[in-house]
């Protein structure tokens, strides 16, 4: 008798805890307590049984009996809980959307966008080159010599003998000139790469250069246009000197400096405390450069300039470490 009833609240327990939807929780209900249910059965029948048995097999019946009213009900109640968590899931339709986030352009495309602006309203086109560079265009017809230091694997990544990563954008003045005669106009931005890296050089940079080729144009040009376009890219008060200098491919070559544009000249950590920035390599296109590329030497002469689009910008933005550039750091590049 004993045996039975705990057959009986075993199974059913089992039955209830397993119960997956209300219906099955009702028809349990059904099977062991209802009318003709098991339990109902086994009740019935407790007055058959002899005597002494009685008081006990109704102890038990009854303690299966709430056992399992107890169990049944659980089980609805998570049951329940667990329609109305699905439910809350769903979508609702009359919520306001999540804005996507806005990308934007990074610092160095900023100041290269700047920069090209404002010498195509001097009417210089923009034009661009390969990164991977024949040993030809990047230093061969720029009359740079075999044994010159820049060749030197110090300072150039090969890709093989007469392949290199560009060290300057000055290849595609070559370039440019090779496809066209005079009058030539341009500026060329693009990704320049040397064997350098510490605050203020980085494996991979961006250049802007510049060149000029038509009958008559002078120094004085060269003058005009880069301090236009220093007054343009800084401001009217920050002032130029040319410094004469030295590149294979011009001659005569200069650096030009800027004012500091961090203390206006009075020297401080920036400026290296002389009070003035190196910010452009400059010159007329070295004869021997034209006759690379066939043009006359006796009819047309040019300017042509280089300069480093980080420089501007760290000077443009305050930014005391290149590096800041290239380290992805969301927080930093949210800034411009
Ligand atoms: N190519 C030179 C450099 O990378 C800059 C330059 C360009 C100088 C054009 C003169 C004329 O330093």
């Amino acid at each position: 008798m004993r045996s039975e009833v705990e057959k009986i609240e075993k199974e059913a327990l089992e039955a209830a805890e397993g119960a997956s939807d209300l219906e099955e929780v009702k028809a349990l209900r059904a099977r062991y307590l209802g009318r003709k249910g098991v339990l109902t059965v086994f009740l019935r029948k407790i007055p058959g049984l002899p005597s002494e048995e009685r008081p006990e097999a109704g102890r038990l019946a009854n303690q299966t009996k709430e056992k399992l009213e107890e169990a049944l009900k659980r089980a609805a109640r998570d049951i329940e809980a667990d329609l109305a968590e699905s439910s809350r899931e769903t979508l609702d339709v009359t919520l306001p959307g999540r804005p996507p986030a806005m990308g934007r352009l990074h610092p160095i495309t900023q100041t290269t966008y700047a920069i090209c602006e404002i010498f195509q309203r001097l009417g210089f086109e923009t034009v661009e080159g390969p990164d991977v560079e024949l040993d030809y265009y990047n230093f061969e017809a720029l009359n740079i010599p075999r044994d010159h230091p820049a060749r030197d694997m110090q300072d150039t990544f090969y890709i093989s003998e007469n392949t290199v990563l560009r060290t300057h954008t000055s290849p595609i003045q070559v370039r440019v000139m090779e496809s066209q005669p005079p009058p030539v106009c341009i500026i060329a931005p693009g990704k320049a790469y040397r064997v350098d890296s510490d605050v203020s050089h980085t494996p991979m940079f961006h250049q802007v250069e510049g060149l000029m080729v038509q009958e008559g144009v002078s120094f004085g040009d060269l003058k005009g246009i880069l301090t236009t376009f220093v007054h343009q890219i800084f401001d009217e008060e920050t002032s130029l000197r040319f410094r004469p200098s030295f590149f294979p491919f011009t001659e005569p070559s200069a650096e030009v400096d800027i004012r500091c544009v961090i203390c206006r000249g009075k020297g401080c950590r920036v400026c290296s405390h002389t009070g003035w920035l190196e910010v452009i390599g400059a010159g007329m296109v070295h004869p021997a450069v034209f006759e690379m590329v066939g043009y006359d030497t006796d009819r047309y002469t040019g300017f042509a300039f280089g300069m480093g689009i980080e420089r501007i910008a760290m000077l443009k933005y305050g930014i005391e470490d290149i590096r800041k550039f290239y380290e992805n750091d969301i927080r930093f590049l949210r800034q411009f």
